[in-house]
């Protein structure tokens, strides 16, 4: 494959090389004068005094983890690392569950061929790859992790080619290896195992028919030859971040769907609507070479058919997963549901592309438990989020009035849809979160390298630092943790407050913004905040994918790693860290809280199996050596 040698860059690094946006003018400095209004930010504008009137009392104190105070943690929290292993706190153990290439079915190769990277005939009866969002459903008393395979490593999953995508058996096997995987698991005597040939046990990959559903079902536009009609299609693409429904499914989000597709013809003209979804000629694992499916030039409608949260019943073995259209159509992330005052189903979605949306889904009917529930994720309205300087903001809807498109275009051009409306372009929203116990969402802005003045977003809206805003800093390369209180207590309310949560930093390094908030310390320094979920305690616990370079700017934040914070303190504590190399992202819990799992993505080094073996995505499952709950 042409970009062999890119292999190695992330997804979004790739779409910047492949689509890259405008140069920006110099910037300056960012003048902070309003960050100072709320929350945790309430100090952040003493930057550069170490002993700074922080609003959360003696967080800064300390300089180190150990020496902090346990407060609602019931661990001390570790120190950075560099290493090639994943570590916890003193009391804590861990192993792990699952790797990629490990048999969900007895008919699978039992071990990772490691000249192969696997054959093609047990590339849809194993473990996939890249392991990502994951969700533990207790189903008559038995535990179903579904857990999403959000792409593939072409060099390690084709290690005899050495990552050349070079036949169509080649991109069958990347295909499988992708995907969701829904499995179950026990503790036995070896500790938390998949439970090989379990009738639980389903593999989702590039070619699973799914069924269609909402608003843009049957539309012309997502019609192809080989589905007339617009309601069935193969596959789920670049399965991200995940969620759960109040009635016990799972949600897998479709995230950066663009990369697949691609077009033999370099000559096509790429339909008008692909730029500002990043499709172009180029696909970043050869599929268009060979899989015409995903070759734009012969099948310009299949791309449409992608980008949307698709519904899994892990109950069912046998059940189409669905793509609830009515969610849109963007770069997913993940999907938090969360149920209104008077039982509407609310879903919060964010769009991870730098410059673009947060958004929210409220249905029109209402959830009853054990009622109907194929309608809820059919039939409501989508909103964008728009942020005021004030502290203050509005969901504001996408309807053929606001936007000047169709109900369909809407679902379908979700991106165009929420410039018309005049949302607030973010720094690439990646998980939200509910907090089960007090009416609020989080959403983690990963960090945006290209916020500056004058640039803009491929829809030509502009992605400006403005101060007081939730995306104060330009070129922003730490992120921040932006949350929401909505009106009234209720989730379906269009009005809300806002404030920082934290925004990530190094004080250590910088006197200015990048110094981060009042709640960042030498003690919890990370960056690029992407994963989040809460536990039943309230406590959120913050995954990172970010540089792990622990130099310069990043001196101090060691490998990728997992933070718990309490909403209501400030207080942010590391947990665990990760190899070197992997993104740590994907949490849940078993049904009894006393183990927590864990996903460790693209790990840099040969972990877990060690030197000389080939690196393996893995979900490891982490426990207190008390039994004590972990969430
Ligand atoms: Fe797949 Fe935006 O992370
Ligand atoms: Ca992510
Ligand atoms: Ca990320």
């Amino acid at each position: 494959m042409k970009d062999t040698d890119l292999s190695h860059l992330s997804w979004d690094d790739w779409d910047e090389h492949h689509n890259p946006r405008p140069e920006a003018p110099e910037f300056d400095a960012v003048v902070e004068t309003a960050l100072s209004r709320r929350g945790f930010i309430g100090s952040v504008l003493a930057f550069g005094s170490g002993a700074a009137v922080m609003g959360v009392g003696s967080l800064l104190s300390s300089t180190s983890a150990e020496a902090q105070a346990a407060g609602r943690f019931a661990f001390t929290p570790i120190p950075i690392q560099t290493d090639a292993t994943v570590h916890v706190p003193e009391g804590y153990r861990w192993s792990v569950l699952a790797r990629w290439g490990d048999p969900l079915f007895s008919d699978a190769a039992p071990d990772l061929d490691q000249a192969t990277g696997g054959d093609l005939a047990s590339s849809d009866r194993v473990f996939g790859e890249n392991t990502d969002g994951m969700e533990l459903f207790n189903i008559g008393g038995r535990q179903v992790i579904a857990v999403n395979h959000e792409y593939v490593n072409k060099d390690v999953n084709l290690p005899a080619s050495g990552g050349d995508v070079a036949s169509a058996e080649d991109v069958r096997k990347l295909q499988n290896l992708q995907g969701v995987t829904v499995m179950e698991v026990a503790q036995g005597e070896d500790g938390w195992q998949i439970v090989v040939d379990s009738p639980f046990n389903r593999r989702i990959h590039h070619n699973t028919e799914t069924r269609i559903a909402g608003p843009a079902a049957g539309d012309p536009l997502l019609q192809t030859e080989a589905d007339p009609e617009g309601m069935t299609a193969l596959g789920t693409l670049n399965n991200c971040g995940s969620g759960r429904t109040p009635w016990g499914t799972y949600l897998t989000c479709e995230e950066n769907f663009n990369g697949y597709f691609g077009s033999t013809d370099a000559d096509f003209e790429l339909p008008a609507d692909y730029a500002r979804y990043g499709i172009g000629h180029e696909g970043r694992y050869a599929y268009e070479v060979h899989d015409a499916r995903f070759d734009v030039s012969q099948t310009p409608n299949e791309p449409r058919r992608f980008g949307y949260v698709v519904e899994i019943d892990p109950a069912n073995p046998d059940s189409r997963p669905v793509k609830r259209t009515a969610l849109g159509r963007f770069k997913h992330e993940n999907a938090a549901c969360a149920v209104a005052r008077d039982g509407r189903v609310v879903v919060y979605l964010g769009d991870d592309e730098r410059g673009e949306y947060l958004y929210k889904y409220v249905s029109n009917g209402y959830y009853q438990p054990g009622g109907p529930t194929d309608h809820l994720l059919d039939d409501g309205t989508l909103h964008v989020a728009r942020f005021d300087t004030d502290g203050t903001g509005e969901w504001v809807a996408l309807t053929p009035e606001a936007t000047g498109m169709s109900e369909v275009e809407i679902c379908v051009l979700t991106r165009q849809a929420a410039s018309a409306a005049g949302g607030t372009t973010m720094d690439r929203p990646e998980w939200v979160a509910v907090n089960p116990i007090a009416v609020e969402g989080y959403c983690a802005l990963t960090n945006n390298s290209r916020r500056a003045p004058g640039w803009t977003n491929a829809g030509g809206d502009l992605v400006e630092p403005v101060s007081g805003s939730p995306n104060p800093r330009a070129e922003n390369r730490y992120g921040q943790i932006v949350r929401w209180f909505p009106s009234n207590d209720d989730h379906a309310a269009n009005l809300f407050r806002w404030d920082l949560y934290v925004m990530a930093g190094n004080p250590g390094v910088h006197a200015d913004a990048n110094a981060g908030s009042g709640n960042i310390h030498q003690g919890n320094l990370f960056n690029s905040p992407d994963g989040m979920q809460f536990d039943s305690a309230g406590i959120l616990w913050i995954q990172t994918d970010g540089d792990d370079s622990n130099e310069d700017g990043f001196a101090g934040m060691g490998n990728n790693q997992m933070l718990a914070g309490d909403p209501e303190t400030g207080e942010i504590v590391r947990f665990l860290t990760g190899p070197q190399g992997s993104e740590v992202t994907g949490l849940t819990w078993s049904s009894d809280r006393r183990t927590m799992f864990v996903g460790i993505q693209h790990p840099g080094a040969p972990f877990p199996d060690g030197e000389g073996r080939l690196p393996r995505s893995s979900v490891v499952a982490v426990w207190r050596d008390d039994g004590g709950l972990v969430g």
